[in-house]
């Protein structure tokens, strides 16, 4: 394929609109097309938008001229306009445009969580399988800049064998953000424990390979109708390693959002903590690289790059996350949600 990929736009919220000034930045693609339900985005305004973290200035109006709008995502999914859908809708409704998108033979980016369901993600995943259509979903933590050098330098075997990992993720509430409040409502969201917290779960499976097992603790219902809103998890890897991820979503709005990381090995830890990134030798010599920067400064923008580049050299995106890792997080979190549901141990069911 040559120029740019014609990319239509399916929801138009916190990520909807993150991922349309990415798409204006990076220059691969061209945005033929938008869908929302609501007509207020439709029309460019995009002033009700509240994300958690990061995400664009949408205080002024948007100028969609020269891009259709659709108030049914299906009809932008038959627009021969349209060579890439990228999904940006609430988690329950990412089965039904995905395998309607790679049905009418679209490439399609999907937002994370790619489904509501470890049963959604398996009929997602094997009919993207299936497809000639190329296929990711926005785990994007696997593209941020500070987690993809720690991932390099940890599988390139200079930090020696992992004794330690802790990976966190707590966000300030987001009761009332989102369109409906529809994250506060876990049939449709899965409460923090799926929306939030399977960034870091598909971390340990990334960084560590699948864990056997799972003990989780949770915390249900404060911020979300009965939803997991906070959660602490022990990945079981059948040795004598320790790998802990907590992720939560009940503090106060005005607490600040944090990522952070810690990777104990044999020769070195590598950490991401407000006091920035860094690897702390066992010789005592310490270093701070700082891998993002220039046109790609967050994992949001090397995942939409990295896909866009994909569709035009023809070559499937498999570099970062394959099909199966997608399945396997998913198969993850189900086993963590009944750890804490039956207060035991949980073998993961992959
Ligand atoms: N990767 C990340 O860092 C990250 C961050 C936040 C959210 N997400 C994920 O992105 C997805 C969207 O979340 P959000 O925060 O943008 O939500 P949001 O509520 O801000 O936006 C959802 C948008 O979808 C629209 N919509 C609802 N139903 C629709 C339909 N049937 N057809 C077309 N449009 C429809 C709404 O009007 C709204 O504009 C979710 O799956 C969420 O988990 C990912």
């Amino acid at each position: 394929m040559n120029g740019k990929v014609k990319v239509g736009i399916v929801g138009l919220g916190f990520m909807g609109s993150t991922h349309f000034g990415i798409h204006r930045q990076l220059g691969k693609s061209e945005i033929t097309a938008v869908a929302d339900v609501n007509e207020q985005k439709r029309s460019g305004d995009w002033s009700s938008i509240v994300g958690n973290i990061g995400g664009g200035d949408n205080s002024k109006p948007v100028n969609l001229e020269g891009i259709k709008t659709y108030s049914d995502a299906m009809d932008l999914i038959a627009d021969p306009d349209v060579e890439m859908v990228d999904i940006c809708v609430p988690t329950y409704l990412h089965e039904k445009y995905v395998l309607a998108a790679l049905e009418a033979g679209k490439h399609v980016l999907c937002e994370k969580p790619v489904g509501r369901t470890f049963k959604e993600a398996k009929r997602i995943t094997e009919a993207a399988e299936k497809s000639s259509s190329f296929f990711s979903t926005g785990l994007c933590v696997r593209y941020w800049p500070e987690y993809r050098h720690a991932f390099e330098l940890y599988r390139s075997g200079k930090l020696g064998k992992m004794i330690s990992a802790t990976f966190k993720r707590v966000s300030p509430s987001i009761d009332g953000n989102a369109w409906e409040n529809w994250f506060m409502k876990s049939d449709l969201s899965g409460g923090a424990l799926l929306d939030l917290h399977l960034h870091d779960t598909d971390l340990v499976r990334y960084f560590f390979g699948r864990p056997e097992a799972v003990t989780s603790f949770g915390m249900k219902g404060f911020r979300s109708d009965n939803g997991i809103d906070h959660v602490f998890t022990r990945y079981d890897f059948g040795d004598d390693s320790l790998v802990v991820a907590e992720g939560g979503w009940e503090s106060a709005k005005t607490t600040p959002f944090e990522m952070s990381f810690q990777i104990v090995c044999e020769k070195g830890t590598v950490r991401l903590s407000e006091s920035g990134y860094k690897i702390m030798w066992e010789d005592g010599l310490i270093e701070e690289p700082k891998p993002g920067s220039g046109q790609l400064p967050t994992g949001w923008h090397v995942e939409i790059d990295y896909f866009l580049s994909s569709i035009l050299e023809g070559k499937k995106p498999d570099k970062y996350l394959t099909t199966e890792e997608i399945r396997d997080s998913m198969a993850i979190i189900e086993a963590e949600e009944r750890s804490i549901a039956e207060n035991r141990r949980v073998t993961v069911a992959y």
